[in-house]
């Protein structure tokens, strides 16, 4: 899976070759520095778009000019930006992803974007650098793994993106966080019949095998049954695939406590016997976004060589309703040594977490953070635009949010007070695996601290972020970009 390739250039707007030069227009009739140097050079040929009312200005608009007397390149997109003085990141974020979607339909192998030139308040030409770039990518790529193969598109398809005014760091950061990105969406997209627990400990096997420094550890259910995992090993006895925690290593920082991700790793989410309806079911093969998420950042921070240490823990699990299936009213003993008693079979992804946050510790990590498609409460509260964040460390919050806003992969706090704690008493065990209808969001979180044993520790609800709705949703990469950038952040 290859990204786009990403480089900077300097040379002016209107004598630069390349197939398709970028521009921006305001409305109003106000043109960007380099519109304005190309109007000036083919004898005011965007004013005149403009005067017409073929071209407005409006954020989302764009329109292709060909052949412009006086300018080099063979095209040239106007992208509309909408009002200057409204012109800030988010208008920003959204128009670059617009300019690379009109791009992508294009029969070119490369443009030249002067996006970056653009002034953003509050934003520097790296942020804006990587934000075009993550765009374009974003934006060609495209799910073929489960399709028919097609011949190869007579037409040259886009490869590569230079941008003006740019700088090779930022480039390389958002090359990485493509990367990272492209794997996360792909390993979500698979169906669960290819993307099984096994499926994804072959990809991050060869995330060990391709990179130096990166070491691998595949624990298998005996393994697991050995260290006393009896929660996560009690959702995966209903399957025919059976569970892998899958621990992935990077050291870029000698004996420095590492940095733990730890990803939910549910391959397909039945219900269990607490089976879900059949409307929407197809949509729990995206259950596994949490570990996508957690391999495609760590891809990404050794692909920038961070000068951290770094262990990504994935506990992958199939729920399955079965003969040998866990019920309701089970009591699993957990490797914490916490009983648990099983109210829903449905409720399994903090059931598999519980014991990876567990072995988690045993790395002596200085911060834990996961990820997870845990509640549809979520997608309730927050919707399909912040993943939900829970923390007791308002520190690493802020961190967190602040590597949310920077890279447009949001998040928004919900509170993980001791209030709700009560919500998960059990009359038979130490803990019961629901919280009952309230805030079912954070009494999942709630039940999560509950294994990290007062530790810095964030756990992100992706249940809405992590792909998009509908019969050809696909998924997003995120929150490849949030862990990313909080991790760049902390080599600074
Ligand atoms: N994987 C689901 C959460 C989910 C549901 C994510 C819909 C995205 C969309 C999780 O395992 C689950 O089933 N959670 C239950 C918990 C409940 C039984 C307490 C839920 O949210 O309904
Ligand atoms: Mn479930
Ligand atoms: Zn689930």
């Amino acid at each position: 899976m290859t990204v786009l390739k990403f480089s900077s250039r300097s040379d002016a707007p209107e004598s630069a070759t390349t197939p398709c030069l970028v521009v921006g227009i305001y409305e109003e009739r106000v043109l960007g520095a380099a519109a304005q140097r190309v109007d000036a050079a083919a004898g005011g040929a965007i004013r005149r778009l403009l005067e017409n009312g073929d071209a407005t200005g409006k954020p989302g608009t764009s329109t292709l000019l060909f052949g412009l007397p006086g300018v080099a390149a063979e095209r040239v997109l106007v992208v509309g930006l909408g009002e200057q003085k409204k012109f800030d990141a988010g208008v920003y974020h959204r128009v670059a992803n617009d300019a690379a979607r009109a791009l992508k339909g294009l029969p070119i192998a490369s443009a030249y974007s002067t996006l970056t030139e653009l002034d953003v308040p509050g934003r520097d030409v790296a942020w804006k650098s990587r934000t075009a770039a993550l765009a374009a990518d974003a934006q060609a790529y495209r799910y073929t793994a489960t399709f028919k193969p097609k011949d190869a598109p007579k037409t040259p398809q886009l490869q590569t993106i230079e941008f003006s005014a740019s700088e090779g760091r930022a480039l390389a950061e958002a090359a990485a966080i493509a990367s990272g990105v492209r794997f996360a969406k792909e390993l979500g997209n698979l169906p669960p019949n290819i993307c099984n627990p096994a499926w994804i400990a072959a990809q991050a096997k060869q995330i060990a095998e391709r990179h130096s420094g990166v070491t691998l550890e595949v624990l298998e259910r005996d393994d697991m049954a050995k260290l006393g995992m009896g929660s996560l090993l009690g959702v995966a006895q209903g399957s025919a695939n059976p569970p892998k925690l899958i621990v992935l290593q990077w050291k870029g920082k000698g004996e420095a406590k590492p940095y733990a991700l730890v990803g939910k790793g549910i391959t397909f989410d039945t219900g269990g016997i607490s089976l879900k309806p059949g409307a929407g079911m197809e949509e729990m093969k995206f259950d596994m976004c949490g570990a996508a998420g957690v391999l495609g950042a760590f891809l990404a921070a050794v692909e920038l060589q961070l000068p951290i240490n770094l262990v990504c823990i994935v506990p992958a699990v199939e729920n399955m309703p079965d003969g040998n299936a866990y019920r309701p009213s089970d009591i699993l003993t957990s490797m914490s040594g916490l009983t648990i008693e099983v109210l829903n079979t449905d409720a399994e992804g903090r059931l598999i977490l519980c014991d990876a946050l567990t072995y988690a510790q045993t790395f002596d990590p200085q911060v834990i953070i996961d990820a997870a498609t845990l509640t549809g409460a979520c997608v309730v509260a927050l919707g399909k635009h912040a993943s939900g964040l829970m923390t007791r460390d308002d520190e690493l919050a802020e961190q967190l949010l602040a590597a949310g806003n920077q890279t447009h992969d949001r998040a928004w706090r919900l509170p993980l007070w001791d209030d709700y704690q009560g919500q998960l008493e059990s009359g038979f065990a130490d803990i019961a695996n629901i919280g009952g209808k309230y805030a079912g969001a954070i009494t999942a979180g709630c039940f999560l601290s509950r294994f990290t044993n007062g530790r810095r520790w964030a756990h992100l609800d992706i249940a809405g972020t992590a792909w998009d709705e509908g019969r050809k949703g696909l998924a997003t990469g995120r929150p490849v970009p949030l862990l990313v950038q909080y991790l760049i952040d902390r080599t600074r």
